[in-house]
């Protein structure tokens, strides 16, 4: 089967941040398996202007946009902060919008506490449904991150390894189930190229 290719957005550019850990190791995850290519993208990494925000400077960030219109499924993978996402995430995922439309989207919670993101994976939901993204329901949580890693990103919870495989075999059917969909069901959404 063609391979789909489901890139990670890790969600925050705090310094210190602990989300990287659970990032970096799913994206592992993922590359081992046969059915799947992905790639890393870090809101850090975004030079995000101070004065516009937007579909208007979407330009400034081609491999992102490439990447979406690329895309079968998106990952986001995000803490939570006062119960809501790190501004960062919400600028670059505004920066497109038709880009993403009928395509999967998988969330991984991170927190330092024991609910592990859910709060801000239920805040998201609404935007990404604007966004015309489809939510998976297997959510991918790491409550007591700091606990769950060491400080190199070596996970310490072996048990973690079985709930990614779930969460990934959900992403990978809805991914597929979309894809079949954006190229056999018709839909204005999927005429003509994306400007
Ligand atoms: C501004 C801010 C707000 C936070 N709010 C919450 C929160 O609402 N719930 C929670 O469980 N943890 C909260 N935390 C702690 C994070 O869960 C913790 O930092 C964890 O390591 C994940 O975030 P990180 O990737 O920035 O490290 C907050 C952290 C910051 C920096």
């Amino acid at each position: 089967m063609e391979k789909l290719f489901l890139p990670v957005l890790l969600g925050t550019n705090r310094k210190q941040r602990n989300s990287i850990h659970p990032a970096k190791w799913l994206v592992g995850e993922m590359e081992k398996r046969s059915e799947i290519e992905t790639r890393l993208f870090d809101v850090a990494e975004f030079a995000l202007p101070q004065d516009d925000y937007g579909q208007e400077i979407k330009h400034l960030f081609p491999e992102w946009r490439d990447a979406i219109i690329r895309a079968d499924g998106l990952v986001i993978v995000t803490p939570e902060y006062n119960h809501g996402y790190p501004g960062p995430l919400k600028a670059v995922l505004d920066l497109l919008l038709r880009e993403y439309v009928h395509k999967a989207v998988a969330f991984v919670g991170v927190s330092a506490t024991l609910w592990g993101g859910t709060r801000v994976i239920e805040a998201l939901v609404t935007t990404v449904r604007e966004l015309g993204l489809a939510v998976t329901f297997s959510d991918l949580n790491f409550p007591k991150v700091q606990n769950t890693f060491d400080a190199e990103g070596k996970l310490l919870d072996p048990a973690v390894e079985k709930r990614a495989r779930g969460f990934l075999d959900e992403l990978v059917w809805m991914s597929r189930t979309l894809k079949w969909g954006r190229e056999n069901v018709p839909s204005k959404f999927h005429q003509g190229p994306i400007v």
